[in-house]
């Protein structure tokens, strides 16, 4: 129920009549909290830039965190070198991943297409085990994903994965999907404070505030935003919930692909080195089963509305 092999599809659907149709399937899976599975990578990725993104795994000193590109603006993060021509070389690599992604995605997850917003595409050179990071940044612990500075209001976090490590499969856990996780734990991270608080005419002057500040580039969060960042901080924090859930483990081959909503589909990366990432953000209009997104399960929890 959680994981479907792909295996019907080729750049272009050859073969398939009702291409539209299984585009749709596809995406109605996605929103039933499943990962799509392709043991090969259907994404056009030239062997000589997977090379070089390979080889950029002994280079540990140069690189911060993960390596993120910004597609709108084309600027690549968290990669220095003291060779300009270097970072400029990485920098059209990642342009052209990001382009070849959304190129398949189109196709593959067409009713989505022209309704998504790019976020950022990233490659993770670096072995996940063994990691040290502060507790809320720890991607070894079961967590929905929610970002900081990039609130949704509501959209999905789309992402596509691919292993591009020659050996090593990349481990992932997951467990129970984001409504069960709902329904167990988020009056317990908060949810009916948060909701309440909305809906407050103290929540209605904080609105203002936030909206001029929205304008000189403060991120304007709702409800929404501010309950899932504090699910996911929650999540990790909370080491009962960690060590008692139901895990399955979840292995993802050397050139594998697989795409997932993130905010629905709790993981955590054990092991692991080289992957290659983008995230979209797919609003809630674009959705096949709206009613089964994240803001949707949390609004009918709380009562309350959460998009503002
Ligand atoms: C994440 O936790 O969002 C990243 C997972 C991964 O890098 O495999
Ligand atoms: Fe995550």
């Amino acid at each position: 129920l959680f994981w479907n092999n792909v295996t019907d599809y080729q750049p272009g659907w050859p073969g398939v009549h009702d291409r539209n149709e299984r585009s749709r399937w596809y995406c109605e899976q996605l929103e039933q909290a499943s990962i799509l599975f392709f043991a090969h990578n259907p994404i056009y990725l030239p062997q000589e830039h997977r090379d070089i993104l390979i080889s950029l795994r002994q280079d540990n000193s140069r690189i911060h965190k993960n390596i993120s590109y910004r597609p709108k603006l084309d600027k690549l993060r968290g990669y220095s070198s003291h060779q300009p021509g270097e970072t400029a070389r990485l920098r059209a690599i990642m342009q052209q991943y990001s382009e070849s992604v959304t190129n398949f995605l189109s196709e593959f997850l067409a009713p989505y297409a022209q309704h998504w917003s790019l976020d950022y595409a990233s490659y993770r050179p670096l072995e996940e085990e063994g990691r040290d990071l502060p507790l809320h940044k720890r991607n070894d612990l079961l967590h929905i994903d929610a970002f900081p500075s990039r609130p949704t209001k509501g959209g999905r976090i789309l992402r596509v994965f691919t292993n591009i490590h020659p050996t090593k499969p990349r481990v992932w856990l997951t467990t129970d999907r984001f409504d069960v996780l709902a329904k167990e734990l988020a009056f317990a991270a908060g949810l009916q404070k948060i909701a309440d608080h909305a809906a407050s005419a103290d929540g209605r002057w904080a609105r203002v505030t936030k909206s001029i500040l929205s304008r000189i580039g403060v991120p304007e969060r709702s409800a929404y935003d501010r309950f899932m960042l504090r699910f996911h901080d929650y999540l990790k924090e909370n080491s009962e919930f960690q060590n008692g859930c139901r895990k399955i483990p979840l292995e993802f081959t050397p050139d594998s692909t697989w795409i997932v909503f993130t905010d629905a589909v709790p993981h955590a990366v054990l092991s692991g080195q080289c992957a290659l990432e983008h995230t979209y953000i797919v609003p809630t209009d674009a959705l096949l089963a709206p009613d089964k997104a994240p803001i949707r399960v949390l609004e009918s929890l709380s009562g309350r509305s959460l998009s503002a």
